[in-house]
């Protein structure tokens, strides 16, 4: 924890004295139309009284890091949240107008945009493709009415399929959609149809993830009392599912629960997975620089108080010594259909000799560690092995 008012990143204006640029933003937006029962990330309702505060925080905390850090020329830009679609058109003008003024974008080639298609609509996605705004992720989940209602989510399956048209209305040409699978009473047959439908529908990216029972959401309570329950195998056949249909319908598995057309990875986790510096902003968000790592506070009005007081909203620290990135780089990498270089685990020969044996991974060309598909379900518990 670090004292009140001490600014983590002090150290690094010496550590970093190079210019090493910062390529990577997130900004994070904490607040949605409804709270789902499955959901972890830090999120409130919506708040007018907050908001107008909470955006002048984010250009301010932008403002005291571009006096800290190293030059920040973002090639990626990420509004993730929560729902940062949440936010009105004027605010969202507000919020990424002062961001544009304040930050040199001449390398900028991914901004992408979370939405909830609840808040979805041809003015907003306008305004925000006006904005440099060229990617947008939507979280769609299910496309089964009884699933929604299951997950508590907002919007219709109708609504949802309405917002991703009025996206390529508004000349959109990089939209992820977001389904979930693992779903309690959904069965194979219904995630069939949602993994289908989504394909018909041509995005250039597919994020399938895996429910999971996340501590202080109300799905994990429900799941300590029993009454919801988790079949690891039925998940693993219904990754296996995802797998082939997504496939063969031309989407390249690069991560765990990514899947792109060719040349449409994101490109902002792509570089969270091989280990980049990034900058986050905004209440929970993380930043690891250098040898630093940090995170702002989980609360918005704290945030909000903190950063207009002109205090820091850092209230974790932590050193990331290289030994220490390289491990999670090894571990993120495995997660990639890139993998890891065979150098970067030769401390390891019979383990990954152990691996390959049981068919979890492959050494490509004497060159690269990829985790097969097995392995790929098994992904924490082999990086386990290298870290
Ligand atoms: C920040 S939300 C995305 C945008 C927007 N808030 C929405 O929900 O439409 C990120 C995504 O994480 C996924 N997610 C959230 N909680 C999850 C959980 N417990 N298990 C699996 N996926 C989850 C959902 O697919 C969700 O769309
Ligand atoms: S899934 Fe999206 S809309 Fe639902 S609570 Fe989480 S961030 Fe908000």
């Amino acid at each position: 924890m670090l004292a009140k008012g001490e600014n983590p990143n002090a150290a690094l204006q010496s550590e970093r004295a190079d210019g090493e640029e910062v390529r990577h933003l997130y900004v994070h937006i904490p607040f949605c139309p409804k709270v789902c029962p499955y959901c972890s990330f830090y999120k409130e309702t919506s708040d007018r009284n907050k908001t107008q505060a909470f955006l002048d925080a984010v250009l301010r905390e932008l403002d005291g890091q571009q006096t800290m850090l190293p030059p920040l020329r973002p090639k990626t830009i990420f509004f993730g949240g929560g729902t940062p679609s949440a936010l009105s058109t004027p605010q969202l003008e507000y919020l990424l107008g002062g961001l544009r003024e304040r930050l040199d974008l001449g390398a900028l080639e991914e901004w992408t945009l979370e939405m909830n298609p609840a808040t979805v609509s041809l003015e907003k996605a306008r305004a925000l493709r006006a904005l440099g705004v060229n990617r947008i992720s939507m979280g769609v989940q299910s496309w089964e009415p009884q699933l929604l209602a299951v997950l508590g989510r907002v919007h219709s399956a109708e609504q949802a399929r309405r917002s991703y048209e009025i996206l390529r209305e508004a000349g959109f040409e990089n939209v992820n959609l977001d389904l979930i699978f693992g779903v309690p009473t959904q069965t194979p047959e219904m995630w069939r149809r949602s993994l289908e439908t989504t394909v018909a529908m041509r995005p250039e990216h597919i994020s399938a993830y895996n429910l999971t029972y996340e501590e202080d959401t109300e799905f994990f309570r429900r799941f300590v009392s029993g009454e919801l329950r988790q079949d690891e195998d039925a998940d693993a056949a219904l990754f296996e599912m995802t797998a082939d249909t997504l496939a063969a319908a031309g989407y390249e598995p690069y991560e765990i629960s990514n899947f792109a057309r060719p040349g449409r990875e994101c490109a902002h986790n792509l570089a969270y997975w091989q280990g980049a510096d990034y900058l986050g902003l905004g209440p929970s968000a993380f930043s690891t620089v250098g040898e630093c790592r940090w995170a702002n506070v989980r609360d918005t009005a704290a945030y909000n108080a903190r950063i207009h007081a002109g205090e820091t909203a850092v209230d974790f620290r932590e050193d990331v010594p290289p030994t220490m990135r390289r491990a999670e780089s090894i571990a993120f990498g495995l997660r990639t259909n890139r993998g890891v270089a065979a150098r970067e685990l030769a401390a390891w020969p019979e383990k990954v000799a152990e691996f390959g044996e049981l068919g979890l991974l492959r050494v490509m060309a004497g060159e690269r560690v990829i985790l097969t598909r097995k392995g790929r379900l098994l992904a924490d518990t082999v990086a386990a092995a290298f870290i």
